[in-house]
């Protein structure tokens, strides 16, 4: 998805950098579990992991902090992206794979801690809690798991309803949107989307099961305020989801 005279005016945020391959938006602005990994990159020792890194928001600034990164995405032309923004003196401490969650293979207890922001919601359940398994094996005992998702709260509001009535039919999933074009009534402004053929919305609750599933042991679990996305529709404190946990050990 390129900016182009046609792209939806909430999309032309100057914060909202869109990817090449249709899965949605970088943002430039970091929330608090970014905050949080970017910091702990700066003060660890060992390598970090930033899954779906995009343009390399978080990937650079844990490089700056002073961190050892290894930046994942599924696009080899957001990766090219992120060596080419990274200064030269600081390459030294960036690795770049390519791959694709939840197919991606890494060395396990290498990594004392992962982001993966806004990257679960574009998997189905199964593929989210293989993914969260395999990201508790590539974690070192005691390293940390950071995880941010959208939520039915933000641009997909008008799923609410039905996001509720699933989840009180007690769905696993309640935010999986198969085929979007069948939830075009809830798609922001109404209209057609070019984007990824399903998303699955979470929230804090959702992510902690995940979590805990996993093995993980959950200390934070919240809803991400993006209203600093004024403009791009009508927003509540409630657009994004993250969670932290660590693994035992
Ligand atoms: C919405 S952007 C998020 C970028 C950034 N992490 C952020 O929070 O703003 C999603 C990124 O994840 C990548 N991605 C999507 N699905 C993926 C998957 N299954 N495995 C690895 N990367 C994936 C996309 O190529 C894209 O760069």
């Amino acid at each position: 998805m390129t900016k182009t005279a046609d792209t939806p005016r909430q999309w032309n945020h100057p914060d909202m950098e869109p990817t090449l391959n249709g899965t949605g938006f970088m943002f430039r602005v970091l929330d608090e579990f970014a905050d949080d990994f970017i910091q702990f990159a700066g003060h660890t020792e060992g390598e970090v992991l930033d899954i779906g890194c995009a343009f390399g928001i978080a990937t650079i600034a844990a490089l700056e902090a002073g961190g050892r990164v290894t930046a994942v995405d599924l696009d080899p032309r957001h990766l090219a992206a992120v060596v080419e923004k990274t200064p030269e003196a600081l390459r030294d401490r960036l690795t770049c794979v390519a791959g694709e969650l939840p197919g991606l293979d890494l060395p396990e207890a290498a990594y004392d801690a992962i982001l993966c922001s806004r990257v679960l919601h574009f998997l189905d359940g199964s593929a989210i809690d293989a993914s969260v398994r395999k990201m508790f094996r590539w974690l070192k005992p005691g390293g940390r798991l950071y995880l941010v998702a959208d939520t039915p709260y933000g641009i997909w509001r008008k799923l609410i309803p039905i996001f509720d009535a699933r989840r009180a039919h007690g769905d696993r999933w309640p935010g999986l949107m198969i085929g979007l074009e069948n939830y075009l009534p809830f798609a922001p402004q109404d209209r057609a989307i070019d984007g990824p053929p399903f998303m699955n919305l979470l929230d804090p609750e959702l992510l902690t099961r995940i979590c805990t599933d996993a093995g993980l042991t959950v200390e934070r679990a919240t809803f991400i305020d993006r209203s600093d996305f004024r403009g791009i529709g009508r927003m509540d404190g409630r657009e994004n989801a993250g969670v932290r946990a660590v693994k035992p050990g």
